[in-house]
């Protein structure tokens, strides 16, 4: 596979051509930025941590019949991926409150939702990625109610998939974001499943595992990715 041009550089990862048209190399950068980027740093080895960590969700998630636009490993920070036109529109699920709930609806963290709650937020840095619900979806045009549908039942999906699986390796998943894209006129679950997308606690000590040691500025960030990592491979 040729690496082609930088089509996009983002947050966390960039994207390049290769030389053919529907396939894109993801590279995973060590950068981390919350806050809508105010807040910046570097997490040493994350790009490496969080490629492993997502090539392994994703193959996961396909092993159960959830499409994603995986398609393999090729490096240490980069993963082949089909070439999404991206839905943007982000899907959060929560199984346990925390983050943006707590704050949205003055809730203490830690308690466990009785059944998943999911949240749409409209995809736009500018706007600070509010909080949508399908009317403004439909409003805007980000995508039509039948990919809406898939959207919706893939994301209760992966959360039964991925809860299940970290739950066998001693991790609750608390809750995380994903988002969609369209390929060749099929919804596909795309962008990255790590640490810095999904928030994990011990199950037995509830310690984080995730990007809010960083946003939190708690310490012993590396080592938080390098045990998910370690229990995920277990
Ligand atoms: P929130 O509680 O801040 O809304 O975050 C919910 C989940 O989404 C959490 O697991 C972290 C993830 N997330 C992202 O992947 N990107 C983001 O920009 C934000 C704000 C959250
Ligand atoms: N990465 C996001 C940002 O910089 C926020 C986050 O993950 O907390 O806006």
């Amino acid at each position: 596979m040729k690496k082609g041009k930088k089509i996009y550089e983002g947050k966390a990862k960039i994207l390049f051509d290769t030389d053919k048209p529907d396939l894109v190399i993801q590279e995973f950068k060590d950068d981390a930025t919350a806050f809508d980027a105010t807040k910046r740093g570097t997490i040493e080895q994350k790009g490496v941590m969080n490629n492993e960590i997502s090539c392994a969700l994703f193959r996961l998630l396909e092993s159960k019949g959830i499409p994603t636009h995986f398609v393999k490993k090729l490096s240490e920070r980069e993963m082949l991926v089909k070439k999404l036109d991206i839905v943007m529109v982000e899907v959060t699920i929560r199984n346990i409150s925390a983050g943006g709930l707590s704050k949205l609806l003055g809730i203490e963290e830690g308690i466990v939702l009785k059944k998943p709650v999911l949240e749409y937020h409209y995809k736009n840095d500018g706007l600070h990625d509010p909080l949508i619900n399908d009317y403004h979806i439909e409003m805007l045009g980000l995508a039509t109610d039948k990919e809406m549908k898939k959207i919706k039942d893939y994301s209760f999906s992966v959360n039964e998939i991925l809860k299940d699986f970290f739950n066998k390796v001693g991790l609750k998943l608390v809750d995380f974001k994903l988002e969609f894209g369209r390929h060749k006129g099929k919804i596909l679950l795309g962008d990255e499943i790590s640490p810095d997308t999904c928030r994990l606690w011990d199950k037995k000590t509830n310690e984080k595992l995730d990007k809010d040691r960083f946003r939190r500025d708690l310490g012993k960030i590396e080592e938080a990715y390098q045990e998910v990592l370690k229990r995920i491979k277990s």
